[in-house]
């Protein structure tokens, strides 16, 4: 979620964000990227989509190929906040209120997750994108509550033994306890609730959650498994696996970009530096191994590179994570590298090359949800569309903090 504090930065940076393009290849006018243009690009395309959707109790997920419109998923799925969320980051943007009150009927249905047992982790991405964003923006007392009661939810799925949050307990036959790296993005929900009137556990369970993943998920190279299988009794971590990657071994895009946002939150939320070092890490081995068009595919170890689906999702969750990363580096060069790699990523996929125009409905284009289960291949999806937009509103406003340093 987007917590950019104010910082110094370079004027470079904010003539970079505001109208940047490769100065070798002379793009037509229209085509170069303007964060401002962009920004209301897709407001535009928010708010066309909304005149289609009736029932606020199903939320966009996927686009199929060849078709034109959102299918729909219930308030049960892991992807249901992102919508409510992109309405809420649409509404900051944009300040309109018709689109709030959108925002508003789309987030009240969520509540039910708040109140239900836990039947996984994603209770984080479910309730924090849609009403975290919406007390950020609000204040509403109700959405207070209805946080609070979540991150106690999500917490009901702690394992001491182990020293994490068992991810998926429909999957315990096959992984044990298992704590999958997507995991570190829902902590911020504890990490909040810890702040702002919750039990002082949650932080505990957060901070030991974050250790535990650093220690035994994170590879020497940088990258991560995607599952990490532990016994739940002694919690002696047994090994490695991937679900949804090409191979244990592998670097599943996405998870590497969940692990680089997740740990420089968690670096944010406990100042411990190992998390800083960890988020560098995972940061560095990534843009390393990023094809020449730096968009990911889907799998940086997939055979069939390259013709190989890419994901636009990991782009825009790595951008969002970067940025934040940025915040936290004291190293000037550094925080310049992560920037404008950040950057970077977005006018990718802003270019015609990723984002939808009149294509569909979505913002972006190219993503991939689950590749060994041949389902949600180089596709929209609702979640690239969500961090695409907090990454264009991260940007406009460190380039707004800059512009307002250098006064
Ligand atoms: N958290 C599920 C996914 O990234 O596909």
């Amino acid at each position: 979620m987007n917590l950019i504090k104010p910082s110094l930065f370079l004027v470079v940076f904010i003539l970079l964000a505001c109208n940047s393009t490769k100065k070798k290849v002379s793009k037509p006018e229209s085509e170069k990227f303007n964060l401002q243009t962009s920004l209301n690009k897709s407001i535009l395309k928010t708010k066309e989509t909304l005149k289609g959707l009736s029932s606020p109790d199903s939320f966009p997920r996927r686009i199929n190929s060849n078709k034109i419109n959102w299918d729909f998923v219930s308030v049960n799925d892991w992807c249901s906040g992102f919508w409510p969320g992109v309405l809420w980051y649409a509404y900051e943007a944009s300040s309109d209120h018709t689109i709030k009150k959108q925002a508003e009927k789309f987030t009240n249905p969520i509540k039910t997750i708040a109140y239900s047992s836990a039947k996984n982790h994603d209770i984080g991405f479910m309730v924090y994108c849609s009403y975290g964003n919406g007390y950020r923006l609000t204040g509403n007392k109700e959405y207070k509550k209805i946080l609070l009661s979540a991150a106690d939810t999500l917490a009901t799925l702690y394992n001491p033994n182990v020293g994490s949050i068992l991810s998926w307990p429909s999957q315990r036959s096959k992984f044990q306890h298992n704590t999958i790296i997507d995991n570190m993005m829902n902590l911020e929900l504890l990490f909040w609730a810890a702040k702002n009137g919750g039990s002082k556990r949650l932080y505990e369970i957060a901070k030991s959650h974050a250790e535990i993943t650093m220690k035994y998920m994170v590879r020497d190279d940088g990258a991560v498994y995607h599952v990490g299988s532990f016994d739940e009794d002694t919690g002696k971590f047994l090994k490695g696996y991937t679900h949804q990657g090409y191979a244990n071994e592998s670097m599943w895009s996405r998870g590497q970009a969940w692990g680089i946002y997740g740990f420089s939150v968690a670096y944010r939320e406990t100042g411990n530096q190992a998390f800083l070092e960890t988020a560098i890490k995972l940061s560095n081995h990534y843009i390393n191994r990023l094809p020449k068009d730096r968009i990911p595919y889907w799998d940086f170890d997939d055979p069939k590179i390259p013709n190989a689906p890419k994901d636009a999702s990991a782009a825009a969750i790595s951008a969002c994570g970067m940025l934040e990363l940025s915040e936290f580096v004291k190293d000037e060069k550094l925080k310049e590298k992560y920037r404008n790699t950040a950057q970077n990523f977005i006018e990718i996929l802003s270019s015609k090359e990723y984002f939808s125009g009149d294509t569909n409905q979505a913002l972006l284009l190219h993503s991939t949800g689950h590749r060994p289960k041949n389902s949600e291949i180089d596709v929209p999806i609702i979640y690239a569309d969500y961090y695409y937009l907090e990454a264009l509103i991260r940007l406009k406003k460190i380039a707004a903090n800059a512009a307002f340093a250098q006064k």
